[in-house]
């Protein structure tokens, strides 16, 4: 069984991760979107971790292969759990590199045997990230066809809140 992770935070997801998603379900038997709770991240998530899980759970119906669940320690142990031997990683810009690279690096020296791998973003979400995402929402801007209509939805209501 060729398994393979897909981490990040999510907070929201956009069509960009869902893109990354798809074509690693094209790829492997398995993939498993895994949800970093993440609370250290500035400011701390919009979304909650089961908010962020639902949100993907939905987006990701039409996808056999492919579940979500949560996780909040290290990656490559949940790898290890899992018996995930690849852990898929968006690349958009040379700006996403540095970090990933790292992380990539850090991975390695953590287990040998689970290997990062990158798939290019597609040229119309390479702009897209989650904090754009928020942010556009946040000043009033149009974000349908950025996020799935759900989380358009949530972040309306959600930013209402707020204000
Ligand atoms: O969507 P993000 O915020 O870029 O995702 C980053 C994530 C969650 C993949 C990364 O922070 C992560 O792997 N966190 C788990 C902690 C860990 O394993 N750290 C050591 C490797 S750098």
């Amino acid at each position: 069984m060729n398994r393979a992770i897909c981490p990040g935070t999510f907070d929201p997801v956009t069509n960009g991760h869902l893109d990354i998603i798809e074509r690693s379900a094209g790829l492997f038997d398995e993939v498993i979107v895994a949800v970093a709770l993440n609370p250290e991240k500035r400011g701390g998530p919009l979304f909650s971790l089961e908010e962020r899980e639902s949100f993907l759970r939905d987006a990701t119906a039409h996808l056999p292969n492919v579940t979500v669940q949560s996780f909040d320690g290290l990656l490559i142990q949940l790898a290890d759990e899992l018996g995930a031997h690849v852990i898929v990683k968006g690349l958009r810009a040379v700006s996403d590199f540095e970090s990933e690279f790292q992380q990539a690096q850090l991975n390695h020296r953590l287990d040998t045997k689970v290997e990062t791998m990158f798939i290019m973003a597609i040229p119309e979400y390479t702009y897209l990230s989650s904090s754009a995402v928020r942010e556009i929402a946040a000043l009033g801007g149009d974000v349908s066809g950025m996020v799935p209509a759900s989380v358009v939805d949530a972040l309306a209501k959600r930013l209402k809140l707020a204000r």
